[in-house]
């Protein structure tokens, strides 16, 4: 099967989907991006991937390149033309094709694409083993909040963790305090059983996958408690796991070579697994827990 993408307005083989050089995107990475994952064919959380893309292009300054209701079309033929039973669809808008200036160009129209592949979900293995992360300084700039193209400081987070065997970084700002990962949201459980999580706010992207859990979480009479947390807690901590679109939720057992109380994963982190799988109708969330 050869995979369609969408560029403004037509559906082509991936292989010939092209954008032009002139593209903001490209050049100042001047765009941001959703994430979704999609279970036969039908967009999971639809609703809140689309507001945080309208958040993210209203904090830009980027006119939306269609109403919601049409984009959520286009996703839908998207994914038919891509038939893939657990598929993840990208999508990025930039401010468009404009002549190299950093002021926002006049007359450009936003550039829309929608690329669709199989979920890259984490491995059974590493649900029932639990994953390692580095700690690394936060980098990255005040509006983590927009879900931005800009993802340098991400990237070099992520590859230095890979280079360290490590799944994920968990990135640290200057007051010893875990923001988030490079690319999810992180959770600790205390000794009392709550769990806690850094509020949302600019420091930190408001993860569609930290909504969920959260509100799954409350729901089953788990205390959350939205604050920072150091990494000397998060070291100290009952259980620790993150989330993301992809990776769903994720027992972390190694923080910096240390373990997490036993180094497997915790009973709240394996139930919430168990609740979101129930809800997405996604079966892998929980297996292997
Ligand atoms: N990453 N924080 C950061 C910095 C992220 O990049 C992501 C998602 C999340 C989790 O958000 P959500 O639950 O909405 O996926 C938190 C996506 C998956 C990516 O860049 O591929």
């Amino acid at each position: 099967m050869t995979r369609q993408a969408y560029v403004n307005g037509r559906f082509l083989p991936i292989g010939r989907a092209e954008v032009a050089i002139e593209d903001r995107g490209y050049q100042f990475a001047d765009g941001v991006y959703e994430v979704i994952k999609a279970v036969d064919g039908v967009p999971r959380d639809l609703e809140r991937h689309l507001a945080r893309l309208e958040r993210s292009l209203a904090a830009l300054r980027i006119p939306p390149p269609m109403s919601a209701r049409a984009l959520a079309l286009v996703i839908g033929e998207a994914l038919a033309r891509n038939p893939i039973r657990k598929a993840i669809v990208y999508l990025q808008v930039t401010r468009g094709v404009a002549p190299r200036n950093h002021l926002f160009p006049h007359d450009a129209r936003p550039s829309l694409v929608i690329t669709v592949r199989r979920a890259p979900f984490p491995s059974d293995r590493e649900r029932a083993e639990g994953v390692a992360v580095i700690s690394l300084p936060d980098q990255r700039w005040g509006r983590c909040d927009i879900k931005s193209i800009s993802l340098l400081a991400n990237l070099l987070a992520k590859q230095q963790a890979a280079e360290a065997g490590c799944r994920e970084a968990w990135l640290v700002d200057g007051e010893g305090r875990v923001t988030e990962g490079s690319a999810s949201n992180a959770y600790i459980v205390d000794s009392e059983g709550r769990l806690v999580t850094h509020p949302s706010g600019p420091r930190i992207l408001g993860g569609i996958t930290r909504s969920v859990v959260l509100e799954l979480a409350r729901e089953a009479g788990i205390e959350v408690v939205e604050r920072p947390f150091t990494l000397e807690e998060a070291k100290a901590a009952r259980e620790a796991f993150l989330t993301s679109t992809t990776s769903l939720i994720l027992p972390v057992t190694r923080i910096d070579e240390r373990a997490v109380a036993n180094g497997v994963p915790g009973s709240t982190t394996r139930h919430l697994a168990r609740l979101y799988a129930e809800r997405s109708g996604i079966p892998e969330a929980a297996a292997g827990l």
